[in-house]
């Protein structure tokens, strides 16, 4: 097994020199120790591929002491940046835009940013790529002009003709989310095509997508599968981002109702429902706690949930509705099992849960999913 040869300062692959066996150990042990004592866990679900899995990266741009252009990762905690030539869990034909892209960067004379100075041009950019070979290149600057903007988008489509989309975005915050507020169409359509189980969805640059697509698949055939659906369930994808788990599920439900708070990712959800021919699920754009208080203001019935919140994990005001809807069962998708203990803690009063199950979507990683199934005890809220 080949290491990382900057993962002694890059921070991005905690476990790199650690076979990927041991990986598996070691994040079956977390899980155990974190969530063993609501049920027993079981044992984690490996990555077909543990390395090259990664859709979508995102490298910084700054100079050396000898003011050359370097772009790679940021170290933990700091906005030092560690030059890298390739990532080892970055989509092959990711490594190969970073390279093309420094080049033409260079080539170009395009100002790098300056955080302090707040002076300069390119600050980051953006890769995404899909499973039917098409990628995106976002440019993210911290002054409003892409200098040279023919120029580049040009030069990064004369040497990967795999591009399909090119955008420009605008950051002028000193913070460390990479993408602003704004954003331009530089070419193509704003958006590639990934393929998930036969149903096609449509990225934005903006939008949150799952990084690992071959391991997705499991990861939700294995959360619908636990959510034990039928076709007269109406079943809330709460946190849809841009609708996968919901039009995943669609074909086993009577009705899907899903909830976005990301504008951008919610219009990817109502596309990628149309484009799908599925017609029989909606997509909300609010915050999941207000709909779900909503929806139990209304006592509508709702017969399962699937929630899959970021990794801060829900809230009082989502989970507390939650169980006064009452629904027969919930399936909690979680990238963090720290605050899926917490919320665990909280629902275990009405809910029983029945299954833990680890999934491993970010090999040389210390993160892990899991997916909990939990089961209506008929205790009211
Ligand atoms: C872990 S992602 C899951 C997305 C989707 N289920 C998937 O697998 O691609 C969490 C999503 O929750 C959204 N989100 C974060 N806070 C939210 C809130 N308060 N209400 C609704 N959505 C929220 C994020 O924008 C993001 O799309």
């Amino acid at each position: 097994m080949k290491k990382c040869p900057v993962s002694e300062y890059c921070g991005g692959c905690q476990y790199q020199g650690i076979t990927y066996q041991k990986q598996l150990e070691m994040k079956q042990n977390y899980a155990d120790r974190l969530l063993s004592g609501f049920h027993a866990v079981e044992k984690i679900i490996p990555c077909k591929e543990s390395e090259h899995y990664r859709n979508k990266i995102q490298i910084s741009f700054g100079y050396d002491e000898q003011r050359r252009i370097i772009c790679g990762y940021y170290a933990p905690n700091s906005h030092f940046i560690v030059p890298i030539q390739e990532c080892m869990i970055a989509d092959e034909k990711i490594n190969q835009l970073i390279k093309s892209l420094k080049r033409i960067i260079i080539k170009n004379h395009i100002s790098i940013y300056d955080e302090r100075s707040r002076k300069g041009c390119l600050r980051h950019i953006l890769i995404r790529t899909s499973n039917l070979n098409e990628s995106m290149v976002v440019f993210v600057t911290g002054s409003r002009t892409l200098q040279k903007q023919d120029i580049l988008v040009r030069e990064t489509l004369r040497y990967n003709p795999e591009v399909k989309t090119i955008v420009h975005n605008i950051n002028e915050v000193p913070v460390s989310k990479v993408l602003g507020k704004k954003e331009y169409v530089l070419y193509g359509k704003g958006y590639i095509t990934d393929v998930l189980n036969g149903l096609s969805f449509r990225i934005s640059a903006a939008s949150f997508y799952q990084v690992n697509t071959y391991q997705t698949e499991v990861l939700y055939a294995k959360a619908i599968e636990l959510a034990g659906l039928t076709d007269k369930d109406t079943l809330i994808d709460a946190y849809c981002g841009t609708g996968t788990i919901g039009l995943f599920a669609s074909s086993s439900v009577k009705k899907v109702m899903g909830v976005e708070v990301n504008a951008s990712a919610l219009k990817d959800a109502r596309t990628n429902c149309r484009i799908n021919g599925i017609n029989n699920a909606e997509f909300i754009l609010d915050d999941a706690g207000k709909y779900m208080e909503s929806l139990a203001e209304n006592k509508v019935h709702i017969d399962a949930v699937i929630m899959d919140p970021p990794r801060s994990g829900s809230d009082t005001r989502f989970m507390s509705s939650m169980v006064k809807l009452s629904p027969e069962r919930i399936v909690y998708v979680s990238c963090n099992p720290e605050t899926l203990k917490r919320d665990l803690q909280y629902l275990k009063r009405y809910y029983r849960i029945e299954k833990i199950q680890p999934v491993d979507m970010f090999p040389y990683t210390k993160h892990i999913e899991t997916i909990v199934c939990l089961k209506n005890r008929g205790v009211r809220a």
